[in-house]
């Protein structure tokens, strides 16, 4: 695996201030820095991002699933609404691993359905932001395994 994508969706701009009983205080640049750091260990390239726009996740995944990227993506609540981003995973192949800082599940009725499982290799929530450097071990694993 060259290169890492993770795509985070709406509202995660505001982590750090943004509720942060649910969601701790470290700022998305906090997190960002902290897989930079892990990346640049492996010699992974990174491309974080984040938009409040459904339409640029749905460019984004198009972007990763083409280069053969693995993706990590946080969608906040697009999460449990959106086909477009569905569509754009399964269309794009994108490798992705589904994250979230909360536990969804513990949380509203709303927020427990998800149409992005079912296209993603595997989901981890529920750890904070420790969430994404399980997802992006997560990837490097895999990657290391398929080609041995
Ligand atoms: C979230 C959970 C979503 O339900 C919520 O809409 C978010 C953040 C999380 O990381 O816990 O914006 O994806």
């Amino acid at each position: 695996m060259k290169a890492v994508h993770v795509i985070n969706g709406p509202n995660l701009n505001l982590l750090g201030t943004r509720e942060p009983a649910t969601y701790g205080t470290l700022t998305l640049a906090g997190i960002e820095a902290r897989i930079a750091a892990r990346c640049a260990q492996e010699g992974i390239d990174l491309v974080f991002r984040q938009s409040n726009h459904e339409g640029d996740l749905v460019d984004w995944i198009q972007e990763a699933g083409a280069a053969g990227a693995g993706v990590v993506l946080n969608a906040g609540a697009y999460t449990h609404t959106s086909i477009a981003l569905h569509d754009a995973i399964r269309g794009s192949g994108a490798q992705v691993v589904e994250v979230h800082l909360s536990n969804v599940h513990a949380r509203e009725s709303f927020r427990h359905a998800s149409t992005l499982s079912s296209v993603a290799i595997g989901v981890i929530l529920g750890f904070g932001a420790l969430s994404y450097d399980l997802a992006l071990e997560a990837l490097i694993s895999l990657s290391k395994s398929k080609k041995s």
